[in-house]
């Protein structure tokens, strides 16, 4: 496995591969990897000649100093991981490296629509900042495919929008969720999850499942308050629990035969922010 931390180095290693029209696949990560990384590498490796994945914490998706400083950072454990999993090539970059000073970068801002509701709510400017940095990380590696998680599912929407609207050669692969044994969406953040809550973090699996398995029998807002309701405790206080557009994102009235109906929401269990969602409908 390759480690570049400079974008020359990357460019230069790159262009061989380019030079021969070789398949390469890209996952980008803040790090402290775990499994539902892991994930998005098989796929990759199973996809391509060559996986790429960075490593780069993004100042500029962060609204909050203070949740950069707490992001939890594990390089060493992170590259032997990455190794273990066969990547090819990790893309380490210094911010100067992502945004040299004095350089103005391209880079779309996604549609209102796509940003103001859930996470955006919640983290102004959160999307814009992942837009601009999935983009610069796009436009260096040029990969045919690029593999983000199901998770963070507003993220990978916009994403799509961005590939869309730049009509940039790059198909987008969303993997599944990947879970604990006991259904807690793996994420980075869990790790600072306090000992006794972790284990009650699974309600928010149950009650997706609970909202899936009651689809049609109650309204839609009957069904997100009963979930509000299931995610408010002494640990826990729901921000959101939201059943959109799986394309636009748009809130749902209702939910008919044909409706792509996604579940979204986020909960913080004690001093963490976590993130679930669970598809309920997709037509065929
Ligand atoms: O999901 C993440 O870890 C980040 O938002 C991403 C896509 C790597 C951009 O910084």
């Amino acid at each position: 496995m390759y480690l570049f931390k400079s974008v020359h180095q990357l460019d230069q290693y790159l262009q061989h591969f380019r030079a021969s029209n070789a398949r390469v696949g890209f996952i980008p990560t803040m790090g402290a990897l775990h499994a539902g990384h892991l994930s998005l590498v098989e796929a990759s490796n199973e996809q391509n000649e060559l996986t790429v994945c960075s490593i780069f914490v993004n100042p500029t998706q962060f609204n909050e100093g203070s949740d950069l400083e707490k992001y939890p950072r594990t390089p060493g454990l992170d590259l032997a991981l990455l190794a273990a999993a066969n990547c090819d090539v990790v893309f380490m970059p210094q911010v100067d490296e992502v945004y040299p000073p004095g350089v103005e970068l391209d880079s779309p801002t996604p549609p209102k629509a796509l940003v103001q509701g859930m996470e955006g709510q919640f983290r102004p400017g959160h999307f814009e900042g992942v837009v601009q940095v999935v983009k610069r990380l796009l436009d260096l590696v040029q990969p045919s495919s690029l593999y983000m998680g199901q998770k963070d599912y507003q993220q990978a929407a916009i994403i799509g929008w961005m590939i869309e609207y730049t009509k940039l050669a790059v198909e987008l692969v969303v993997c599944p969720i990947m879970r604990e044994e006991n259904g807690l969406a793996m994420s980075s953040r869990n790790v600072r999850l306090h000992p006794d809550i972790r284990p009650k973090a699974i309600v928010l699996y149950q009650t997706l499942l609970s909202v899936k398995e009651k689809l049609g029998t109650l309204s839609l807002p009957e069904l997100q308050s009963w979930a509000l309701e299931q995610l408010s405790g002494p640990d826990f206080r729901p921000e959101y629990f939201d059943i959109v557009d799986g394309q636009s994102l748009q809130p749902l009235d209702n939910v008919g035969e044909n409706d792509f109906a996604v579940a979204c929401t986020a909960v913080w269990a004690g001093e963490v922010r976590i993130l679930d969602n669970m598809i309920l409908q997709k037509p065929e």
